[in-house]
C-alpha cells in the first residue's frame, strides 16, 4: 500500500499520483514473490487491472519455489459487476479467481465462468468472510498471498487479523481532501501492533516492511 504524509491512499481515484518508480519496482517484486494477488473489485475497476505478467528475472526463483510463471489475481466481489471481456478474465496465465458469497447473482457467476474465471464461494449471503477467503485460496495451493487492497478490503483483513506482514510506502506528499486511508471500515478494539523489519528510502519516499509478531514470516 502507498500513503501520503497526511494519510491519503489515492488521488482522483487512483494511487499512481502518489506512487514513484521505486514504489512500482517494489510492487512488481512483491507480485513476483506471490502465488496470488487478493484485491477488492473496486480497485480492479478503478485501476483497470490486467493479468499478472510472467517476468524473466523471477522465472528461476518461481520455478525453484514450485510456483507457476505468474500469480493468479483473486478478486473479492459481492456483485460480480466486472467486465468479463477484459484480458484479466479471458487471457490470464493463471485463471482469475472470484471470491464471492452464496447470494452472488447466478447470471453473473455463469458469465464469469464462461469467460474462464474460477468462482469460489467464501461467505454467506453477499459478504465474503476474509478468513474464509484466505483459507479457500490456501486450499487451491496459494499460500503466499499478497493483498493490494483497496482500503475497504484491507480494513476487513485487518479486522480479521489475517495480515502477517505489511509493506507500506510513505510518499513525501500532502493531499488534503477526503481521500480514503489505506484501511477503512470499523476500527479494531485495540490497534494491532507491528514490528519494523526494514526501512528503505529513495527520492524522499520511505518503504517500510512490517511484521505482525506471532505470525510466521515467509
Ligand atoms: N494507496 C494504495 O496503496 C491503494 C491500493 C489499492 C487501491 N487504492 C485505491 O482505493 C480505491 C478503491 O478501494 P476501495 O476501498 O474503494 O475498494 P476495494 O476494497 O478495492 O473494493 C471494494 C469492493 O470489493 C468488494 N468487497 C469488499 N469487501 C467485500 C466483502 N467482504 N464481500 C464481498 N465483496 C466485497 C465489493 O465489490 P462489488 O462492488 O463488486 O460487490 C466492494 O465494492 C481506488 O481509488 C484505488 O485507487 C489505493
Amino acid at each position: 500500500m502507498v500513503s501520503t504524509l497526511d494519510g491519503a491512499a489515492q488521488h482522483d481515484g487512483h494511487s499512481h499520483p502518489i506512487s514513484c518508480p521505486a514504489d512500482m519496482r517494489i510492487f512488481g517484486t512483491l507480485r513476483a514473490l506471490a502465488d496470488v494477488v487478493l484485491v477488492g473489485a473496486e480497485t480492479v475497476r478503478q485501476e483497470g487491472y490486467r493479468p499478472a505478467r510472467a517476468r524473466a528475472e523471477f522465472a528461476a526463483a518461481r520455478e525453484a519455489a514450485g510456483q507457476g510463471p505468474a500469480p493468479a489475481i483473486a478478486i473479492v466481489t459481492a456483485a460480480l459487476d466486472l467486465d468479463f471481456s477484459l484480458p484479466l478474465f479471458t487471457s490470464p496465465l493463471v485463471p482469475t479467481v472470484l471470491l464471492t458469497g452464496t447470494d452472488a447473482p447466478a447470471e453473473r457467476v455463469r458469465a464469469a465462468e464462461r469467460a474462464g474465471a474460477r468462482v469460489i464461494v467464501a461467505g454467506e449471503g453477499r459478504r465474503v468472510e476474509p478468513a474464509r477467503a484466505v483459507h479457500a485460496l490456501a486450499g487451491l495451493g496459494y499460500t503466499r498471498q499478497l493483498t493490494e487492497g483497496g482500503p475497504r478490503l484491507l480494513g476487513q483483513l485487518v479486522a480479521a487479523d489475517v495480515l502477517d506482514e505489511m509493506c507500506l510506502t510513505l510518499a513525501p506528499m500532502l493531499a488534503a481532501g477526503d481521500a480514503q486511508r489505506i484501511a477503512g471500515g470499523p476500527s479494531v478494539a485495540v490497534p494491532h501492533r507491528f514490528e519494523l523489519l526494514s526501512l528503505l528510502e529513495e527520492d524522499g519516499f520511505l518503504f517500510g516492511r512490517y511484521r505482525r509478531p506471532g505470525k510466521p514470516l515467509r
